[in-house]
């Protein structure tokens, strides 16, 4: 089989606002949740914020050059939304803006394609406290965000991106609490994956109405492979309900236009979804022009049995389930190797989604839109960075990526997560996921071997074999 990847195909990197950036008090930003939540003592490893982050505030020149110099055509970063609009609502802080057109205008001259999403997890603190996204109002204030800043960017970004992963938001941010705001409240969770998949709606909306034409609309998701540990009826059964959770929440609005019934009946306990409004899948659901999907890997579940204490579902720890109303359900490790975080290695997962989506949403184009592993790369005596692991890693995935194009998905790029070291949210800085490694003293950024490897691939379109060592 070619090994070949289509022309025109994006080869980027990804990475999100407070993740980078650092500055939190610079012209106007004010707090978002995860301000607040990374300094709350106890909430992250070793009490790390983004105070600082990798001061990509201030480097982003040198960041860009970065990424010019392997020679990559795209990169996915995010919008800080106190940034541009502190108070969650009103109009644009000018000089917020000017840090993101001086990037994109960045980017542009270096022939690097920007991707923009709005939505990486930092909410204005000033919108949790007047409810969060369980909150309705919520989703009408990110569609005025949304509409803000196409008004300022449209000009020079084709490429819109609307929500991160809603499912961390929702059931990270509300359920099991790992991640800002860090509530523990089941319904506050599924009421936060309702009003994300209506703002995804209305912000879609809102960007229609002030992009050109030529924008593109898209949203990035992690869906997550679920597979069965066994095929008895209960273990099956635990991976439809698990399926409907991490899944067809988001994508049955978002792309079908509806909420599957069986999620509704399976959380009837919880609660009767009145919160869903006539309508609101209808909006939800807005024609796409293409899907995002992010991958790390696979979930395994069965029926709980005695002695199926342990948390394997990939999501920290913590006392309380990220899976509302499923407690009755165990999370298994996969098989297989590991990367130093304890994440499983396997490009299947990739592979058997990518097949999912393209019966599932015909005709639309798909992205990896984040894709990696975390490892404790060292820098060596002479000052390099070898990370063998990442490139075999990166090959077994993008092998799967040809494969799964071969087999008729319609793969239109990959970003690898991430450009560089950076604050890995819960983890603080102790989960390195960068092609880039930065040394968080020095703020000293060196590509690692992976990143001259992937550089390669972009510029060739060709997977090489995989060193050996
Ligand atoms: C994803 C997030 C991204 C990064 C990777 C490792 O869930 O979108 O910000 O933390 O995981």
């Amino acid at each position: 089989m070619s090994e070949t990847f289509p022309p025109g195909f994006l080869w980027g990197t990804a990475t999100a606002a407070y993740q980078i950036e650092g500055a939190p008090q610079e012209n106007g930003r004010t707090p978002s949740i995860w301000d607040v939540f990374s300094h709350t003592p106890g909430k992250t490893a070793n009490g790390d914020t983004g105070d600082l982050a990798v001061d990509h505030f201030h480097r982003r020149a040198e960041d860009v050059r970065l990424m010019a110099d392997l020679g990559l055509n795209a990169y996915r970063f995010s919008v800080s939304w106190p940034r541009v609009q502190p108070t969650g609502r009103g109009p644009a802080v000018q000089r917020g803006l000017d840090f993101y057109r001086a990037l994109v205008d960045d980017l542009l001259a270096h022939g690097i394609e920007p991707v923009l999403t709005l939505y990486h997890w930092d909410l204005p603190q000033e919108l949790e406290s007047a409810g969060g996204w369980p909150e309705r109002e919520t989703a009408y204030r990110f569609a005025e965000y949304a509409r803000v800043v196409g008004e300022a960017l449209g000009d020079r970004v084709e490429r819109w991106t609307t929500l991160n992963e809603p499912w961390c938001s929702a059931f990270l941010g509300y359920g099991s609490g790992v991640h800002a705001p860090g509530r523990t409240d089941p319904v506050a969770a599924l009421r936060a994956a309702h009003h994300l998949n209506l703002g995804h709606g209305l912000a879609t909306q809102a960007l229609r109405a002030v992009l050109p034409a030529r924008a593109q609309i898209s949203v990035s998701l992690n869906p997550a492979c679920v597979r069965a540990r066994t095929q008895a009826p209960e273990d099956l059964n635990a991976r439809r309900r698990i399926d409907a959770l991490a899944n067809r929440v988001f994508s049955g609005p978002m792309l079908a236009g509806a909420y599957p019934e069986d999620l509704f009946a399976d959380t009837a306990r919880l609660t009767d979804w009145s919160f869903v409004h006539a309508g609101d899948a209808a909006v939800a659901r807005q024609p796409l022009d293409s899907l995002g999907i992010n991958y790390y890997q696979p979930a395994v579940v069965s029926a709980a049995g005695e002695g199926d204490t342990e948390r394997h579902d990939g999501h920290g720890g913590g006392d309380h389930s990220p899976w509302p109303g499923a407690d009755d359900i165990a999370f298994h490790r996969p098989p297989g190797e590991l990367t130093d975080m304890g994440w499983s290695v396997d490009p299947t997962g990739l592979y058997d989604l990518l097949l999912r989506y393209t019966r599932e949403a015909p005709g639309l184009p798909l992205y990896i839109t984040e894709n990696g592993a975390a490892y404790e790369d060292k820098p060596a005596a002479d000052g390099s960075v070898h990370d063998p692991d990442r490139i075999r890693y990166l090959h077994g995935h993008l092998s799967a990526v040809r494969r799964a194009i071969g087999d008729g998905a319609d793969v239109r790029g990959y970003f690898l997560w991430s450009l560089m070291d950076n604050f890995e949210w819960a983890y603080g800085y102790d989960q390195r996921f960068g092609a880039v490694h930065v040394d968080f003293e020095t703020q000293r950024r060196t590509p690692k071997s992976s990143a001259r490897w992937y550089a390669k691939v972009a510029a060739t379109g060709e997977l090489p074999e995989p060193p050996v060592g």
